[in-house]
C-alpha cells in the first residue's frame, strides 16, 4: 500500500475541512431557513443544535480518523467488523451527493460568465428556467442541456486535477487559495449589501424573531439539518480529512474552529442576502416577506435581480456566482475524498487508480442531471437523500458507536489525550441522549410527512424511483462493499 498521506500544516487540515464546511449549504440554504424558521428565534435551536450535535459530533468524527488512520469504512470496522457498512453507507451518501452538487456548481459558473453581460435580462426567473435550463416536468428528462454539461465538464476536470495531486500538494494549495479568495469576494459583497438602501428592512426581517415556533419542533428539526449538511457531518468527510491529520495533532479546538468558522461564515451570509433583499424590497416598494425565497430561486432567479439593480452590477455579480463556486468546489473536493480514501483502502490501490474511478464515475451519474428535467431530479434527490441519508446515518452512527459499541469513553480519553480542551460530561450527554433523541424525533417526523404526501407534489412514481429507491439503494450497496474482502494486511 502507498504511504498514508498527511497534512503538511495545521492551517492546511483547518482550511481544508472549512473548505467542506463552508458550501452551497451556508450561501443559499442557511439564509431562507432561518427566516422560514422563525427569523431571530431561530437562532435559539440552531445555537443549540450547534453546541449538542454540531461540534460534538465533529469532535468524535475526528477522534474516529485520527485514532483509527482510516477512511470511514475502515475505521468503522476497527471498531468492530458487524460496523463496516455504516462507514460504506456514509461514503455511498457522499457518492449520491456529488452527482447533483456539482450541477449547481456548474449554473454558479455559467452565471458567473453571465454576469459581465446580465445577460438574464429583465426577468432572470424566465431566464434560468427557460432560456437557461429549458425546463420540462418532472419525470420528463427531455434532450441533453449543454449549457448544464459544458461547465460541468469543466468543474469535473478542475477537482480531478486537485484530487490527483494528492491531499497535500492537492487539497491543502486549492484550499489556501480558495477559502482566502472567497473570505475576501463574500465580505466584500457583504459590506456593499448592508449599505446599500433598504438594508436595514431586510436586516430586521431576517432578525425580527418569532418566538412561538420556539414551540415549534420542524423548527428544531430544520435547525439539526441545518447544522449536519452545513458541517459536513455524516457524509464520511470529516473522518477521512481527520485520518490525514499527524499523530500529535489537537482534536476538540480544532473541531471548535471548524464549527464557529462555518456558523460565522453562515451568520455572514444570511446578513448579506436579507440586506440584498431589503434593497431589492425597497426598489419594488413591497415589503421584504414577498421577495424572499429559498434555495435554487434565490440564488439564480431572485440574485439576478438584485444584482442588475446594484451599482457595479457585473462586478458584484461576478464576486457572488464567483463566490458559489469557490465555495463548492472546496466542498465537491471533500466529498470526493470520503470515496477515493475507501476505494484505495480496500482494493488496495493506488490513489491515481482511485481518482481516476471515483472522480469518473461520479461525473459520469452526474451527467443524468444535465437535461431538461435535470432539476427536478436533483430536488428530490436532495430531499430524500438528506433526510433519509445524512440525518438517518447521523441518527445510527452515534447510537451504534455510544450504545452498541459503548465507545463513548475511549474516544473521549483519545480526544482529551491530544487536546488542549478537555471534554467530559456536556460531550457526552449532548452525544448519548441529546443528540439520538432530537434525530429520533426528528426522523419519525419526516417518515410520517413524506408517507401522507408527495414531497412537492411530484408524481409518486417519480418519488419512488429517484427518492425513496436512491436512499435505500445506498445502504444495499454499502452492505454489499462490506462483503468483499480486505486486502491481507489490513485483515
Ligand atoms: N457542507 C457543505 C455545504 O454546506 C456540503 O454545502
Amino acid at each position: 500500500m502507498e504511504k498514508r498521506s498527511q497534512w503538511g500544516t495545521r492551517l492546511g487540515f483547518l482550511l481544508a475541512a472549512m473548505g467542506s464546511a463552508i458550501g452551497l449549504g451556508n450561501i443559499w440554504r442557511f439564509p431562507a431557513t432561518a427566516y422560514s424558521n422563525g427569523g431571530g428565534a431561530f437562532f435559539i435551536p440552531y445555537l443549540f443544535a450547534l453546541l449538542t450535535a454540531g461540534i460534538p459530533l465533529l469532535i468524535m468524527e475526528y477522534t474516529i480518523g485520527h485514532k483509527y488512520r482510516s477512511s470511514a469504512p475502515r475505521a468503522f470496522r476497527k471498531f468492530n467488523k458487524k460496523a463496516e457498512w455504516i462507514g460504506w453507507w456514509q461514503v455511498g451518501i457522499s457518492f449520491v451527493i456529488n452527482t447533483y452538487y456539482p450541477i449547481i456548481v456548474a449554473w454558479a459558473l455559467m452565471f458567473t460568465y453571465f454576469s459581465f453581460t446580465e445577460a438574464w435580462g429583465a426577468d432572470p426567473q424566465n431566464f434560468f428556467l427557460n432560456d437557461f435550463l429549458s425546463i420540462s416536468e418532472p419525470g420528463k428528462f427531455g434532450s441533453v442541456v449543454p449549457n448544464v454539461l459544458i461547465p460541468l465538464l469543466l468543474i469535473w476536470a478542475v477537482v480531478f486535477a486537485i484530487l490527483y495531486r494528492g491531499v497535500k500538494k492537492g487539497i491543502e494549495v486549492a484550499n489556501k487559495i480558495f477559502i482566502p479568495l472567497l473570505m475576501v469576494s463574500f465580505l466584500l459583497i457583504v459590506i456593499r449589501a448592508v449599505t446599500l438602501p433598504g438594508a436595514l428592512e431586510g436586516l430586521n426581517t431576517f432578525f425580527e424573531p418569532n418566538w412561538d415556533t420556539i414551540f415549534d419542533g420542524s423548527v428544531w428539526i430544520a435547525a439539526y439539518g441545518q447544522i449536519f449538511y452545513s458541517l459536513s457531518i455524516a457524509f464520511a468527510i470529516m473522518i477521512t480529512f481527520s485520518s490525514y491529520l499527524p499523530k500529535d495533532s489537537d482534536i476538540t479546538n480544532n473541531a471548535f474552529i471548524t464549527g464557529f468558522a462555518n456558523s460565522s461564515f453562515e451568520l455572514l451570509a444570511g446578513i448579506g442576502v436579507f440586506s440584498a433583499l431589503g434593497f431589492m424590497a425597497a426598489q419594488q416598494g413591497q415589503p421584504v416577506s414577498e421577495v424572499v425565497q429559498g434555495g435554487i430561486g434565490l440564488a439564480f432567479m431572485v440574485f439576478p435581480r438584485i444584482i442588475s439593480q446594484m451599482p457595479a452590477s457585473s462586478f458584484f455579480g461576478v464576486l457572488f456566482f464567483g463566490s458559489l463556486v469557490l465555495a463548492g468546489l472546496s466542498s465537491m473536493v471533500s466529498i470526493s475524498e470520503t470515496y477515493i480514501a475507501a476505494l484505495q483502502e480496500k482494493f488496495s490501490i493506488k490513489r491515481h487508480t482511485a481518482v481516476s474511478v471515483g472522480v469518473g464515475l461520479s461525473a459520469l451519474v452526474s451527467f443524468a442531471y444535465a437535461n431538461q428535467g435535470g432539476l427536478f431530479l436533483l430536488d428530490t434527490v436532495d430531499y430524500f437523500i438528506n433526510n433519509y441519508g445524512v440525518a438517518l446515518v447521523g441518527l445510527i452512527e452515534v447510537v451504534v458507536v455510544v450504545w452498541f459499541l459503548r465507545q463513548l469513553t475511549p474516544l473521549k480519553d483519545h480526544a482529551n489525550k491530544v487536546s488542549d480542551i478537555k471534554i467530559g460530561a456536556w460531550w457526552s450527554f449532548s452525544l448519548s441522549v441529546i443528540t439520538p433523541l432530537v434525530l429520533g424525533f426528528m426522523m419519525i417526523q419526516n417518515f410520517r410527512t413524506d408517507f401522507t404526501e408527495n414531497y412537492e407534489g411530484y408524481p409518486t412514481a417519480f418519488l419512488l424511483t429517484y427518492g425513496w429507491a436512491v436512499a435505500l439503494g445506498v445502504i444495499i450497496i454499502g452492505v454489499l462493499f462490506t462483503l468483499k474482502k480486505w486486502p491481507k494486511e489490513d485483515v
